[in-house]
């Protein structure tokens, strides 16, 4: 029996990656890389909706993949590649456009949500046909299954319409992925803001703890999280949000439950567990850390790791696009 396949994108942050898309994302994927025939890529040609800056774009995608290895990410046990790479993301993409009705992409919450807030002029194309996108690179791979955080469930949602569409169109050519949605155990929240997602786009980056970010930084931002009144350390996500937040990460960090750690802190103050959390999220980080930045050392290194990624990225893709070029209707070159 051949493990289930799972495909997964991630975009390339600017700088460093934060806790919440390590726990959130990264970690699964390392897991599912033992379980699963696993493709992950660095969806380089996503991020250009946001018309980053050249230098900054190459620069980030090198170390968003650095930290993935670093995370655990293992080029032996999965195919990482560069979505760019493998121009077949964007040949499948445009039949996928084809193949989408524009109110159908138009009720997409986050197309709606990104609109909403930048004027029409202003706003490219390609935010409108972002998961188009996102279903070429998953059907590319015939995945089982696309391990994803809750806000991605819509867009694996068109991608599953999508794949049955062409399926019953044009005759059995991709499997229908499922989402795996990843666990919400795991979902870590901004230490200034504690009911909001840790994400990059909040206002301050005080409330992030960054993969990067010197130890002293890191420990400095635990220590001003925004806690809650009262002085008890407990795991009450309505009353509490900041120390629940606070919990979450420590137990996620450490592999003790919740329970325990409130047991530990029992009678103690806030302060005496934040200096704990930050101990923790620091000596988890170090190691990350140090490995990053050796991978960035060596960018050599690096791209050759890529380059096997997108040769067996591109021998499964080709292989689909193929298929699909000849299903559609298109004259094959001689
Ligand atoms: N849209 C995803 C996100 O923002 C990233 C992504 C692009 C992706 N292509 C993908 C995720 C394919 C899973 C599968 O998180």
């Amino acid at each position: 029996m051949s493990k289930p396949r799972v495909l997964s994108g991630i975009q390339p942050t600017n700088g460093s990656f934060h806790l919440g898309n390590y726990l959130g994302a990264v970690k699964q994927w390392v897991e599912l890389q033992e379980s699963h025939d696993a493709f992950y890529c660095v969806v380089d040609l996503h991020a250009l909706t946001s018309s980053p800056d050249p230098k900054e774009l190459r620069q980030n995608t090198l170390v968003s993949v650095a930290q993935l290895l670093a995370l655990g990410v293992d080029p032996e046990h999965c195919t990482l590649f560069i979505q760019s790479h493998v121009a077949e993301h964007n040949q499948l993409g445009w039949v996928m456009e084809c193949l989408t009705g524009f109110g159908e992409a138009s009720r997409m919450t986050q197309f709606k949500d990104k609109s909403q807030k930048i004027e029409n002029d202003r706003i490219g194309v390609g935010v409108f046909t972002y998961p188009m996108l996102m279903a070429a690179d998953i059907l590319l791979y015939q995945a089982d299954q696309v391990p994803v955080g809750e806000d991605q469930r819509q867009h694996i949602e068109l991608t599953r319409d999508l794949a049955t569409r062409f399926n019953s169109q044009y005759g059995k050519t991709f499997r229908i992925p499922e989402g795996y949605i990843l666990k919400e155990g795991a979902k870590i929240y901004d230490l200034q803001d504690p009911t909001s997602k840790m994400s990059k786009s909040a206002e301050s980056a005080s409330g992030l703890i960054e993969l990067l970010d010197a130890p002293e930084i890191n420990t400095k931002k635990i220590k001003s999280a925004v806690t809650d009144t009262g002085r008890e350390v407990r795991f009450d996500v309505a009353q509490k949000p900041g120390i629940s937040n606070l919990l979450t990460i420590y137990s996620t960090l450490s592999g003790r439950s919740v329970a325990e750690i409130e047991n530990e802190f029992d009678g103690k103050g806030y302060g005496d567990f934040k200096g704990a959390v930050a101990e923790v999220v620091v000596e988890y980080l170090r190691p990350v850390r140090t490995k990053t930045l050796e991978l960035l050392g060596d960018p050599g290194h690096l791209n050759a790791i890529l380059r096997v990624g997108a040769d067996k990225a591109s021998a499964v893709a080709s292989k689909t696009l193929s298929d699909v070029y000849e299903r559609i209707g298109l004259l094959a070159r001689g």
